[in-house]
């Protein structure tokens, strides 16, 4: 193996660059040449590459958001668009790849893989924590403190005004940011996609909550969230059930995607690069790297795609007890 290509793919995370810094040292460190990708896939079919040098990756370690920049391909989905990347491949002999990505750029992997034998290694970055055979995802923890300050602020004013407020935090398919967060910020209730409970245990958690002399209260709803409405919905439906409540909606959004990233994003993006590169240079494919018991591990890419990890059940206990 003479050159990696790196690559970010999918929604952005803090730490990506973390992660780009890592491979390309890696790559010096092992005299391979390094080939920057930029926007994913869609940089791929398009050739749009850029030298990547040790040096020339100064200073990123602790910027947000990715230097080679994201994209969601569309192209790539198609036959026509994986012949076109896998053309680019061959003509700037590019020997492997280094994606660093969510479920979805990990499912171009592999299909990518096995049409054209390109071998490839997955970096797990998102901050929905939402991937198989990582504890970890780069991004996540970054975006729970980025949640859990935005919450201690609202929860200033909520208690300023004796005011409930719903606070909506990312999270596609999985609750591990509202469930985290949720315990972190003291939420009165945590809605996450994994666990439905129901409005009627809602209203009357809230309404235990008032009559035990709680002034505000917080609701962390999972963007995922099963219980069959949005949060503007939850807040409608609660002022219309608990009248006592006066209530408000605060849509966290992308503000959970940016920011430098954490001590903990940037040492777990410094680790996954340098395994991904190894695993590439000592001939081991179709792998995505992960976090385990603190141990690096690695895990088939194609079951890395297969679903996330277990929700802590032990968390909901505790958000539980902690409501009384
Ligand atoms: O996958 C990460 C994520 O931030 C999700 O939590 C969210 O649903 C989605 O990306 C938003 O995607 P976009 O930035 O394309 O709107």
């Amino acid at each position: 193996m003479k050159k990696i290509g790196v690559m970010t793919s999918g929604g952005d995370a803090p730490g990506m660059n973390a992660a780009i810094r890592s491979v390309v040292r890696t790559c010096a460190y092992y005299r391979v040449q390094c080939v920057g990708i930029y926007r994913g896939y869609q940089g791929l079919i398009e050739g749009d590459f850029v030298p990547m040098t040790a040096r020339g990756v100064n200073n990123i370690i602790q910027k947000g958001g990715t230097i080679l920049k994201s994209a969601r391909s569309d192209e790539f989905r198609t036959k026509e668009g994986r012949e076109k990347a896998y053309d680019n491949c061959k003509k700037h002999n590019i020997d492997g790849l280094v994606v660093i990505g969510g479920d979805g750029s990990f499912t171009g992997g592999v299909v990518f893989n096995e049409e054209f034998n390109i071998p490839i290694i997955g970096i797990p970055g998102t901050i929905d924590n939402d991937i198989f055979g990582t504890t970890h995802t780069i991004g996540y923890d970054t975006a729970l403190n980025t949640a859990m300050e935005a919450i201690d602020k609202i929860r200033d004013t909520a208690s300023s005004h004796n005011r409930l407020f719903f606070v909506e935090v990312m999270g596609r398919d999985a609750g591990f940011i509202a469930l985290n967060v949720g315990v972190g910020a003291g939420a009165e209730e945590i809605l996450i996609p994994e666990e439905n409970l129901g409005l009627e245990r809602m209203l009357e958690s809230l309404k235990k909550s008032k009559y035990s002399g709680k002034s505000s209260s917080i609701v962390v709803v999972s963007e995922g969230d099963k219980s069959g409405k949005n949060v503007y919905e939850l807040a409608e439906y609660v002022e219309k059930n608990l009248p006592e409540y006066e209530v408000r909606v605060s849509v966290l959004g992308h503000i959970q995607r940016g920011g430098s990233p954490s001590c903990f994003d940037r040492v777990l993006a410094s680790r996954m690069g340098v395994k991904a590169v190894e695993l590439l240079l000592d001939g081991k494919y179709s792998l995505m790297v992960g976090l385990k018991d603190d141990k690096i591990v690695t895990t088939d890419l194609i079951n890395a795609i297969k679903g996330a990890g277990d929700i802590n059940m032990e968390l909901i206990r505790v958000s539980d007890i902690m409501t009384t």
